[in-house]
């Protein structure tokens, strides 16, 4: 063993010296628990251990509880030099450490025990599919800290690289990840189930003009290095799991919105991603009344070029944005509303594995509606809701037949894509089954139950089974009988919606299908009453209208909206869906450099799906896929290739 060293004065030294940590006092504790022995099953912490199918690593052995993570960012190679060292705590007294790595070439693995730094021994196991290589680092019963340097490769697929043209300043180049569902592993070695959880702190070194913003809080003031660098650090005091995880570095400015929230976003977006976002401080404040307080300190917003994929993902004290929101008239604001809520369900209770998914994303999509209940109203809530009943009913109508499976909100992952499970199903079936207990039991039961929810079970991750446990001790208080009324099971491990639906009714969304309705009749496009039509009413106007529409009427459905020319991409969007099948040709042009310049997968898919059917349409749409597929995000190339059976 030889005493530590310095490591290029970058962050290693601090972290590796041996510090008193809570960790360290429980294991001591344990220690004298278990009367000198300190080597126990981690089951005696107290902590739930749940099988993660997409995750090599093995938290009932050694666990990990802290991460040192230097990062390296090259523009020019495009990859990312890193070191990760992990603080452990190895109470089972186990032989190895085993991480998720996917892609990464391994440099080189050192142990710390006792301030010394030792050689460490480490395999790669096999390769398989998405889940990529375990990470297997031999250690001892008294290491404390194991660091491994490392280096992504092209196999990175949570970073997307842009080119400076794929910027809106066209100056820089900008950098982006995106850590969920299973992605953390391809750059950083962790352990990636979403039941773990660390907390990090982390120094990142980019090209001097460039700024650097993470999932966590700023430590210090960026320091100026030699060679046209600059090092920014992070500190991440709150533990999260590995899929919450972010970096993005671009050339980016930064507007205040209230105290504690703020907007990043490349320079010449800043004012308008501002002015979108007024509302944010008023969403934190209607979240901390109804579920508690906001446990994260800030609460900013990046805006990503519009190649990101998504199109909001809630990176804990920083949602990474898409700029497709920015409608110029705050319609879309409700994405804000559901990364925010994400700040308790998700980010503070979390779904312990992606089979129940709908933890996430179905509480937030419930949390979303009530934060836009209290801002805006029941009236206009109840347009939203709708919308998402609507779409909820296409996915369930294509799944039903061939994987009914799909449509349980728990699922049942193993040995597939855990974005197969990434459907509305979660979401919006998960939201109805939230309003159903919420009518059952009525508001001020339902929202104290809420609250107690986020309280008793903050920063843990929890079951499917967790949570109906937990709900059969608040509130059916073990009635039997109730909860064969209430269809909980038919809910939760049923295919489809169960006949105790909530009724969703928007008469203003009703007005918007009777329009469609009078235009499918023969009514010109003018003469329809549209005035003050929010962005969706035109949604519901648009799917309601029959399909294809001869050209003519679809002529007259522009002449009379604007619609090719609209800048709200939602509205554009399903314009686009409605005009191919009707060959309507003026939009062709258009709709190719909206498929370039946009990466959200949302709008990408259907939007090839319906072109690939238009009679020659399969060409033109690979033509246009090629010009467009470099400058998309792996995981949407991951989808269109499919879409599309493109080879690369
Ligand atoms: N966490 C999700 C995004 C996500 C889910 C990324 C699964 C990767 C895997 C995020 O909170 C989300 O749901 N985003 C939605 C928008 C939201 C308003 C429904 C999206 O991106 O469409
Ligand atoms: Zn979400």
């Amino acid at each position: 063993m030889k005493k530590i060293r310095s490591n290029q004065g970058r962050l290693f030294y601090p972290a590796l010296r041996p510090r008193r940590s809570a960790g360290l006092l429980l294991a001591l504790w344990l220690l004298a628990a278990a009367g000198g022995c300190a080597c126990r099953p981690r089951g005696g912490a107290g902590t739930v251990l749940v099988r993660d199918p997409h995750s090599f690593s093995r938290p009932g052995e050694a666990f990990v509880t802290h991460l040192t993570l230097f990062l390296d960012v090259d523009f020019d190679s495009r990859t990312i030099k890193g070191e990760a060292s992990w603080r452990i705590q190895n109470l089972s007294c186990s032989r190895e450490l085993r991480l998720d790595t996917r892609g990464l070439t391994i440099r080189r693995v050192q142990l710390l025990e006792e301030g010394r730094v030792s050689e460490g021994h480490f395999t790669l196991g096999e390769e398989m599919p998405l889940l990529g290589q375990p990470l297997v680092i031999g250690i001892e019963p008294g290491t404390e800290e194991v660091l491994i340097e490392y280096e992504t490769t092209g196999e990175a697929d949570a970073l997307q690289w842009l080119a400076p043209r794929q910027t809106a300043g066209k100056r820089h180049p900008f950098l982006f990840t995106q850590s969920q569902a299973i992605l953390a592993r391809t750059w950083i070695p962790c352990p990636d189930p979403p039941a773990v959880r660390f907390t990090y702190t982390a120094a990142v070194e980019v090209p001097a003009p460039l700024t650097a913003v993470m999932s966590a809080g700023r430590a210090a003031k960026p320091e100026a290095l030699p060679g046209g660098r600059k090092r920014y650090r992070f500190e991440m005091p709150q533990a999260v799991p590995s899929y919450l995880m972010a970096l993005a570095v671009g050339e980016l400015g930064f507007r205040a919105l209230g105290e504690r929230s703020g907007v990043y976003a490349e320079p010449s977006v800043l004012e308008s991603a501002a002015w979108e976002f007024a509302d944010t401080e008023k969403m934190m404040r209607a979240c901390e009344e109804l579920f508690g307080p906001y446990r994260w300190g800030r609460y900013d917003i990046l805006v990503l070029p519009p190649s990101f994929p998504f199109g909001g993902m809630e990176n804990p004290r920083l949602t990474f944005a898409t700029p497709t929101i920015l409608a110029g008239d705050r319609s879309l604001v409700a994405l804000v509303a559901h990364e925010l809520a994400h700040s308790w369900s998700g980010n503070l209770v979390t779904n312990a594995t992606w089979d129940d998914f709908w933890l996430n994303e179905g509480f937030t999509v419930y949390l979303e509606h009530r934060i836009m209940e209290r801002l805006y109203g029941k009236a206009y809530d109840e347009m939203l809701a709708r919308l998402g009943l609507d779409e909820l009913s296409n996915t369930i109508e294509e799944l039903i037949e061939d994987h009914p499976e799909d449509t349980h909100l728990k699922l049942d992952l193993a040995g597939r894509d855990p974005d197969d499970g990434m459907t509305d199903v979660a979401y919006e079936k998960g939201y109805l089954f939230l309003r159903m207990l919420e009518e059952a039991f009525g508001r001020e039961r339902w929202d104290a139950f809420l609250r107690a929810y986020f309280d008793r079970f903050s920063f843990q991750p929890m079951t499917t089974e967790g949570f109906l446990g937990f709900l059969d001790r608040e509130l059916l208080e073990g009635d039997r009988e109730l909860a064969e009324k209430l269809r909980l099971h038919a809910w939760v491990y049923g295919p489809g919606l169960p006949d105790n639906l909530p009724r969703v009714r928007s008469e203003a969304l009703e007005k918007a299908a009777a329009a469609a309705g009078y235009f499918a009749a023969g009514v010109s496009a003018a003469a329809l009453k549209t005035d003050g039509w929010t962005t969706h009413e035109w949604l519901h106007f648009l799917r309601h209208l029959p399909s294809p529409l001869a050209v003519d009427r679809l002529a007259d459905l522009d002449r009379a909206f604007g619609l090719t020319s609209s800048k709200n991409s939602e509205i554009l969007c399903q314009w686009f869906l409605v005009a191919l099948p009707g060959g309507y040709s003026p939009v062709m042009e258009p709709l190719e450099r909206f498929l370039v310049r946009v990466g959200r997968r949302k709008f990408l898919s259907p939007l090839y799906r319906e072109l690939a059917k238009t009679p020659g349409g399969l060409k033109r749409a690979r033509a246009i896929y090629a010009r467009a597929r470099p400058g998309y995000h792996p995981v949407a190339i991951g989808t269109i290739d499919g879409i599309l059976g493109w080879k690369d």
